[in-house]
């Protein structure tokens, strides 16, 4: 497919198609989280996400998962989960977080995360990470091919105290002292600490 750029020069589309998956064939940024819920033995998993947004302006989340994943079979037993969000100087902890099971089904690389614990849903966080957010399940959506939507409503969220906006403080000092993690699908990631003030337009709204 052409196209004519503002510059004059013909810019070309390439045509994905389809037939497979087309998520490798391109970069695009998300958060990346680790998401925590409780076994059937009571012990907790914590599994890295990254297709994971808001749902709304209200205070519900919700991540893709497949049914496959503990993740998943515990967030539905338990009616509960917890998302934190950690830092870039944590990323291997994340990495972490997504060792395969072995033995009994068991994770044994979560042994190497420190976590503390949830303060309303049965639950960990991941110590140290900047944000965290204690969910109760609202809706699971299954059928999107292999992956299910998982809905929570948030019960509680904890923001670390670097990490916290403030009238009295610089919306970029504060990124500069707690930079953000970015997921760069697929397989990279990077360190978020320069920013720019969004250009709204006079009189635009939410
Ligand atoms: C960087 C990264 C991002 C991931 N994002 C997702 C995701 O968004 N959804 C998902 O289902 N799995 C995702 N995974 C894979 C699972 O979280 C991972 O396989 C995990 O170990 C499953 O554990 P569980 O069986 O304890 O839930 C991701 C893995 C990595 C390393």
């Amino acid at each position: 497919m052409n196209d004519q750029r503002e510059d004059g020069a013909a810019a070309e589309l390439i045509r994905l198609g389809v037939d497979h998956r087309v998520w490798d064939r391109f970069f695009q940024v998300s958060p990346l989280v680790v998401v925590g819920t409780k076994e059937l033995d009571g012990s907790f998993d914590l599994a890295p996400k990254h297709m994971v947004t808001p749902l709304g302006w209200d205070n519900f989340f919700g991540f893709v998962c497949t049914p496959a994943h503990g993740t998943y079979v515990n967030a539905r037993r338990e009616g509960a989960f917890t998302v934190s969000f950690p830092r870039p100087s944590q990323v291997l902890s994340a990495s972490l977080a997504a060792a395969p099971r072995c033995g009994e089904d068991e994770k044994p690389s979560l042994a190497l995360l420190a976590t503390r614990p949830a303060t309303v849903v049965e639950g960990v966080l991941l110590k140290d990470a900047y944000l965290h957010f204690e969910c109760r399940t609202e809706k699971i959506v299954d059928g999107f091919g292999r992956n299910s939507l998982i809905a929570g409503r948030i019960v509680e969220a904890l923001v670390e105290e670097d990490a916290i906006r403030r009238s009295d403080r610089d919306d970029q000092e504060l990124l500069m002292e707690a930079p953000l993690l970015a997921y760069i699908a697929p397989g990279r990631y990077s360190e978020v600490n320069q920013t720019m003030a969004f250009p709204f337009h006079e009189g635009s709204s939410r």
